[in-house]
């Protein structure tokens, strides 16, 4: 995988012709009485990227921290996701998301997944069959979810629209209808889980990669890796400051989540690697350290991941599986 030494760049253009910032502040587990405050600091910090969604559940707040920096809506490239509940009403859960944000447009518009969740008396956003399993429609098309994010960019209410947690297979399923090209895929990215395959695809057909989870996310198994820490210390930076510049240099934008101040400082501060750190990253899941982080239980069975029921059961009663949907 060769990478030109190269500081890692500031933006990147996406398919429309806009600029989008490569470093972006992630929301989600940001919590209530935090989320405000951490997006008025990384505002006042500089930065001018900011990744949301409604299933976040605290796009209110984002708009609360976003007023309250004095930075321009127009300075702020913004983000959020159709939610999987939504697939049959786009348009509203846009509306939605710009109300709670107070906005009148987003800058880029996802789907959250290739998955659609039929809502019930369960849930309004996460439902379950009786079973206690998601209640996903295995019938519904994306292409039809697609077609209705096409037709969002007419209304001026989104910039770009694109996809996020779309694997190859998928990508070429929606390829066959597609009139307009996803400007992003958002999908986990970091060295235990570099989608190398993925990326190339994506490359090849000017989609920009977005890089969700670069740390790993909460209690983050990477952190502690010895050969990351090999690298940091070999910079004298921080492992997570490694993990944030690996990103941008091989052609990602990068969304590190904090509401620490110092830490949302810290994420905006990028090294230029070496050849050789950007090929020890590069290979570290190929060497056995191929490790997903955010792996939601709707998508055991939906080609995300090898997981099968028994499995899943097997490791969340034995602490081994994170539940994070
Ligand atoms: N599209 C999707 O399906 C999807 C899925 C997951 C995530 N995302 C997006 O991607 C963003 C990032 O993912 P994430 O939030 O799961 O995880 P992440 O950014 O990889 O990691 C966040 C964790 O790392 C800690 N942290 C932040 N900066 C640090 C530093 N410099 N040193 C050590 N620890 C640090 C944070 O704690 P503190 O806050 O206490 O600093 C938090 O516990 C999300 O917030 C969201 O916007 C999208």
């Amino acid at each position: 995988m060769p990478h030109a030494t190269r500081t890692p760049p500031a933006s990147f253009r996406l398919n429309t012709g806009a600029e989008i910032p490569s470093v972006g502040l992630g929301t989600w587990q940001a919590k209530p009485g935090e989320v405000a405050a951490a997006v008025t600091h990384a505002l006042k910090a500089g930065y001018r990227h900011i990744d949301g969604a409604l299933i976040y559940q605290n796009e209110e707040e984002v708009g609360q921290g976003i007023r309250a920096s004095g930075v321009p809506r127009s300075d702020i490239f913004l983000t959020s996701k159709l939610w999987n509940t939504y697939h049959d009403k786009v348009e509203q859960c846009l509306d939605e998301s710009l109300a709670s944000l107070g906005v009148d447009y987003l800058d880029l518009y996802l789907i959250h997944w290739p998955v659609r969740l039929v809502p019930n008396e369960s849930s309004k956003l996460l439902p379950v069959n009786p079973d206690g399993s998601r209640a996903v429609d295995r019938h519904w098309p994306m292409s039809k979810t697609w077609a209705a994010m096409e037709a969002l960019l007419a209304t001026g209410k989104v910039k770009a629209i694109g996809v996020s947690n779309w694997s190859i297979p998928y990508l070429e399923e929606l390829e066959k209808t597609w009139t307009v090209v996803p400007a992003v895929n958002q999908v986990e990215l970091h060295p235990f889980n570099p989608q190398h395959e993925l990326k190339a695809w994506c490359d090849k057909r000017g989609i920009l990669m977005e890089a969700y989870c670069p740390l790993g996310s909460t209690n983050s198994p990477l952190l502690s890796d010895p050969e990351l820490n090999a690298i940091a210390d070999k910079h004298s930076v921080s492992p997570a400051t490694v993990l944030i510049s690996y990103q941008p240099q091989r052609g990602c934008v990068v969304l590190p989540k904090s509401v620490s101040p110092a830490r949302i400082d810290a994420n905006l501060e990028l090294i230029t690697l070496d050849e050789e750190d950007m090929e020890t990253l590069d290979g570290m899941a190929a060497k056995g350290k191929q490790q997903r982080v955010n792996t939601p239980l709707f998508g055991w069975d939906l080609g995300f991941d090898d997981w099968y029921p028994e499995q899943i059961k097997h490791k969340l009663a034995n602490g081994g599986y994170r539940k994070t949907w």
